[in-house]
């Protein structure tokens, strides 16, 4: 093999291994408040990693900061190779407009605890209206997909069906098959089952299990459902005022931590 096609496959190589997602030193306070204290964070293509810990930590922050949804107070956010709220201006770095975070946030998908389908459209309608509003693709084949990816969540027979109509648990799956429409390569779920009523909850983690276990998208999971991140997750992160305070295998972390705030944090899931 020439040097040259050798190189070409070390820096291949050294690509797949590349974070898509980078925090740096990234913090985050409400006036007074200090919320993020300084995160770090590599997520790697195709990743599954549970976010847990005690109300308030900043979990929700995390990830609302990689949605563009909430600006970091300093340090940056890269996803591939760009800093996600910031943008190069004739040689000086300066705050992002909206076309860039829309550009660099396109990869990135998520799903609320509250679900956020717009209740004027049928849910096809739903999972239809960004790829063709935002990214401007083909109706036919986003109408398509997004047959299949309704189907997928076991919502096939209720194309026509208007939010109102659903139950939780299905509304939850609806804003699943929005955000798989898009194609993502990473999704952010918030707490995705904690509005739900008990029965449903089930239903909605199969589907996030499903696509944990056969799609190749990194994924980050706000979760207090500590046996399904004990299945799904590569990687657990503990959260306490505002720092990761641990992070290891979901073994590691949620069976086996010798650090006393994540054992008081989990005994309250323990029915033992
Ligand atoms: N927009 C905001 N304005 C002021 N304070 C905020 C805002 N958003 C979040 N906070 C505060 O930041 C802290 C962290 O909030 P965050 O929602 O990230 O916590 P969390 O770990 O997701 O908690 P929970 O488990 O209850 O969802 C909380 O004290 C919260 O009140
Ligand atoms: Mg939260």
């Amino acid at each position: 093999m020439s040097e040259m096609l050798v190189k070409n496959k070390e820096m291949n190589r050294e690509k797949a291994t590349e974070p898509i997602v980078s925090y740096r030193n990234v913090t985050k306070s409400f006036g007074d408040l200090n919320v993020l204290k300084g995160i770090n964070l590599d997520i790697y293509p195709g990743e599954k990693i549970a976010v847990i810990g005690p109300s308030g930590s900043g979990k929700t922050t995390i990830i609302r900061m990689l949605m563009t949804l909430e600006e970091p107070s300093s340090g940056d956010i890269f996803v591939k190779d760009k800093n996600l709220w910031k943008m190069d201006k004739k040689g000086t770095w300066v705050r992002a407009n909206e076309k860039h975070l829309a550009d660099v946030r396109g990869d990135i998908g998520m799903v609320f605890q509250h679900f956020n389908l717009f209740p004027h459209m049928t849910i096809l309608e739903n999972c239809m209206s960004a790829p063709i509003h935002v990214k401007k693709e083909n109706k036919d084949e986003v109408r398509e997909r997004s047959i299949k990816m309704l189907e997928r969540v076991g919502l096939g027979d209720k194309l026509e069906f208007y939010p109102s109509q659903l139950s939780g648990g299905q509304k939850q799956r609806v804003a699943m098959a929005r955000a798989l429409v898009m194609r993502p390569k990473i999704m952010l779920f918030d707490e995705v089952t904690s509005a739900l009523d008990p029965e449903l909850v089930g239903e909605v983690l199969e589907v996030i299990r499903d696509i944990a276990k056969n799609d190749d998208m990194a994924m980050v999971l706000v979760t207090h459902e500590m046996d399904f991140a004990l299945d799904v997750a590569d990687k657990v992160l503990f959260l306490d005022q505002g720092v990761i305070a641990e992070a290891g295998t979901a073994n590691e972390v949620i069976n086996d931590s010798k650090n006393e705030r994540v054992q008081s944090f989990l005994k309250r899931f323990r029915t033992f």
